[in-house]
């Protein structure tokens, strides 16, 4: 056989590929929550930082097929892991740490799945537009209705999302479970790697827990900040529908959305 695919067969394979690819997708999370800060910065800053993006055309989609392989390899490897664990799991446990072990890779997986749900649902809600099409299609005021609708209007759009108190909490259910798959991950990395042992217990403990807080607090101040009126569209300086009669389809639609 293939030593590359032997390998990846194997359990310690499968084990050094959820690893790799866990640290892949962290950087991803870490990445797109500090892209979403700049919402704090008004919408000109995440408007553009949403071009920027997009301008990147074929490096987009070279990021996009990285992270959608690592995730697809992080949940293959780790069902198939948990199988083999099983199989191999006499009737009774005979120690408690087997115990225990087999309840948090159960747990990770739960966790796994649910957190799975929530991608899936953000990408139909803000990627895709397809939990509420007038939010997803909303663009700033054209600049010269000749050319067109203007930018993108991201802010506008989470603005609108959240606004939704359904929509915020489930987000907030799925950035916990997020963190909890995180804090957990984060440490079980280590161990695969070798990298775990009593002398750096308590340190990894820490590390991990404090990277989850923040990654917890970063991503939910957005929604809860619109929950509660300090993040609004009122003063967009690109204008409401009503400032600018010219503006293009997606600032029509907020007038709908705004009705
Ligand atoms: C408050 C929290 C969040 C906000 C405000 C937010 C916002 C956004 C926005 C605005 C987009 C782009 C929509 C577009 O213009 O195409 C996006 C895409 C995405 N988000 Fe989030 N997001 C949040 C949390 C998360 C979390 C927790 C994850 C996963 C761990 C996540 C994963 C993604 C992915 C995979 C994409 C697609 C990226 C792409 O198209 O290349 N987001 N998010």
């Amino acid at each position: 056989m293939n030593p590359i695919l032997a390998f990846y067969r194997s359990s310690i394979g499968r084990k050094w590929v959820v690893a790799i690819t866990g640290l892949v997708l962290f950087g991803f999370v870490i990445g797109h929550m500090l892209g979403n800060l700049q919402m704090f910065w008004g919408p000109d800053q995440i408007n553009s930082y949403a071009v920027h993006l997009r301008d990147l055309g074929p490096l987009l989609w070279i990021v996009r097929i990285v992270l959608l392989t690592c995730f697809v390899l992080h949940i293959q490897c780790t069902i198939a892991l948990a199988r083999a664990n099983r199989a191999a799991r006499p009737e009774k446990y005979a120690y408690y740490a087997t115990k225990q072990a087999s309840k948090a890779s159960r747990t990770m997986i739960v966790s796994g799945l649910i957190v799975l749900s929530f991608v899936l649902f953000h990408l139909m809600h803000f990627t895709f537009g397809w939990i509420d099409a007038r939010n997803a299609n909303l663009h700033e005021a054209a600049q010269d209705p000749l050319l067109g609708p203007g930018r993108h209007d991201v802010y506008r759009m989470v603005i609108a999302g959240f606004n939704h108190w359904p929509v915020s909490f489930f987000y907030l259910l799925g950035i916990g479970l997020l963190c909890w798959h995180l804090s957990h991950g984060f440490a079980s990395v280590f161990q695969t790697l070798g990298l775990r042992n009593h002398r750096v217990e308590g340190f990894l403990r820490w590390t991990s827990g404090g990277l989850a807080a923040l990654v917890f607090l970063g991503y939910c101040a957005i929604p809860l900040a619109v929950m509660t009126g300090i993040l609004t569209d009122t003063n967009h300086p690109f204008g409401t529908p009503e400032q600018h009669p010219d503006a293009g389809h997606g600032a029509k639609t907020a007038a709908a959305v705004a009705r």
